[in-house]
């Protein structure tokens, strides 16, 4: 054998004359019931009888399927103070749930539906007393222009008396105004959407500068690109002398 190293020889040295400890308790008891049983095995002495005793039985004297009963448990009243229980709270978590599919609809609802200064904008109150005979307003009604117009007799008597038919947009005066004395119509050109002029053009009604449409006095196109008559918005008279609009 060669000669080891000084260190690493005189290492080795110590060790072989020390013997080997147990690394814990635990080993050390380990070791000696391995020990054991093979002394008890060897001297033929070993209890075959399983030391294991499982709580599960499968006898018919304790069958592991059997339900056990809960009877003394149950109310003693019987099935009705059940049944009435169950309709209780059936009809308990009905109302709730339709308690709250309530809310939830009512505050869809209330989101969808129109603000207040919308809904101020909807309609427009206009007093007649105020517009003279022969006389134009133009009012904001939806962001768009209205112009309501107070027509005079001749006025009335021109627009009835025109062969409606023959024009591009046929409409009889009758069916634009519901008093005759009172025209009122969206004030914006049906060729692009420019705002006519009032008291213009070749028929005495409204003149579009955009691209030259005339419109007579009932606001039916006449001459110029545009295709149809000044539209005639929703309206009712409350009162005598009173228009609202929308
Ligand atoms: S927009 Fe009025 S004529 Fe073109």
């Amino acid at each position: 054998m060669a000669p080891l190293p000084s260190k690493a020889g005189s290492l080795l040295r110590v060790c072989q004359r020390q013997p080997l400890r147990p690394l814990c308790p635990l080993a050390t008891a380990q070791q000696r019931r391995t020990k054991a049983d093979v002394v008890e095995r060897s001297a033929g002495e070993y209890d075959q009888t399983p030391k294991f005793q499982s709580p599960f039985k499968n006898s018919n004297d304790n069958p592991t399927t059997k339900v056990p009963s809960f009877g003394k448990y149950m109310s003693k009243k019987g099935e009705t103070s059940n049944k009435t229980f169950q309709y209780f709270m059936v009809g308990t978590m009905g109302l709730l749930s339709a308690a709250g599919a309530k809310a939830t609809v009512q505050d869809f609802l209330v989101n969808m539906s129109a603000s207040a200064d919308v809904l101020a904008q909807a309609k427009v109150e206009i007093d007649l007393a105020a517009i003279p005979e022969g006389k134009n307003v133009i009012i904001k009604w939806r962001g768009k222009p209205v112009f309501v117009r107070h027509r005079t007799q001749d006025e009335i008597k021109e627009a009835e008396d025109t062969k409606w038919e023959a024009l591009r947009d046929p409409q009889p005066d009758s069916e634009r105004v519901q008093r005759p004395e009172w025209l009122i119509m969206v004030g914006v050109c049906t060729h692009l959407g420019c705002v006519p002029i009032g008291e213009a053009g070749d028929f005495g009604g409204w003149f579009c500068p955009c691209h030259g449409s005339h419109y007579d006095i009932s606001g039916r196109v006449r001459k110029g690109p545009a295709p149809l008559n000044l539209a005639v918005p929703e309206y009712g008279f409350p009162e005598d002398e009173k228009v609202v609009i929308g």
